[in-house]
């Protein structure tokens, strides 16, 4: 597998790729693999010829006060996974190489990304909308993996495809979980085994929640007063926002009706969660 670290390494590979006519998989990361990304890169391997999975913690995605400097991260250990799980190519740009100076341009999309996290992280989807545009650009895939781990994310990035005609099939693939149910992430390193425990709040409040509507229930109120209630009573968490809403607009919905998703985010001292399930009725 090679491991290539500059932009003009990187499109000699994408150029002989193209000239042979294989299609490429593209699996853009923070890197601190985990299952949950080795899962994508598996999915794009079983659908394309050449995958290529990007490593680089984009500073624009962070804000002033959010965790850039401390984001985990171990290149090594990294280029193994990925390797095993199918990748032919990681792309590990410094900063600099992203982002030269006089960097000025930026994409943003409108709507989709006022609430949820663009409601609590102001540019966080404009610093998302950016890198990921830069990478198509770089490594020219027929096929990008997102993970419905950042449901937003991945809504946020169908758009964005579709609204600046990029050629490009965005694959959105189930969310991986621990076998007591916490999402995977990187962020769960930060977790003491008190936090730990009692995230699992988040995705058994979740499972209720469906649990209810499937049984009938329609009334939002009741669904995350529910929600909020059971992780709420864990001392440790500070709930940051429980929502439901539109699985396409983002809207909030009033009721229960047709592919909804529930999302939310809670601070476990200074790691922020996210998790989140789609229910269709
Ligand atoms: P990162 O958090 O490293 O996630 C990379 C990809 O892995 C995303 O598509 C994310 O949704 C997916 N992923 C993470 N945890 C997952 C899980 N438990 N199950 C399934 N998929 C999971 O998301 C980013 O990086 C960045 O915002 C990025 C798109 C790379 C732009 O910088």
């Amino acid at each position: 597998m090679k491991v290539v670290k500059t932009i003009e390494e990187l499109k000699k590979h994408i150029r002989d790729c193209k000239k042979t006519r294989k299609e490429i998989g593209f699996v853009p990361t923070m890197g601190y693999l985990h299952e949950g990304h080795l899962s994508l890169i598996k999915y794009a391997a079983s659908e394309n010829d050449f995958v290529v999975v990007s490593i680089f913690v984009n500073p624009t995605q962070f804000g002033p006060k959010e965790d850039y400097a401390e984001y985990p991260r171990d290149l090594e250990r990294d280029i193994s996974l990925a390797e095993k799980a199918g990748a032919h190519m990681i792309f590990a740009p410094a900063t600099s190489e992203m982002y030269p100076k006089g960097y000025a341009t930026f994409v943003e999309v409108e709507r989709l990304t006022e609430n949820l996290c663009g409601g609590s992280r102001p540019g966080f989807f404009r610093g998302i909308a950016t890198v990921v545009t830069k990478l198509f650009h770089l490594v020219e895939p027929n096929r990008a993996y997102f993970g419905q781990k950042d449901a937003q994310q991945a809504i946020v990035i169908q758009r964005m495809v579709r609204d600046l005609n990029m050629n490009i099939e965005i694959c959105a693939c189930p969310i991986i979980r621990e076998s007591d149910g916490l999402a995977m992430s990187s962020r769960n390193v930060y977790l003491s085994s008190e936090e730990r425990h009692q995230a699992l709040s988040l995705s058994q409040s979740l499972f209720c929640a469906k649990e209810l509507i499937l049984n009938g229930e329609r009334d939002k109120q009741i669904i995350l007063s529910d929600i909020h209630q059971k992780i709420a009573s864990q001392p440790l968490a500070e709930i940051d926002y429980i929502e439901m809403v539109d699985s396409e607009n983002l809207k909030e919905v009033e009721q229960v009706c047709g592919r909804i998703l529930i999302a939310l985010a809670v601070w476990f001292g200074k790691t922020r969660l996210i998790d989140n399930i789609f229910v269709e009725v």
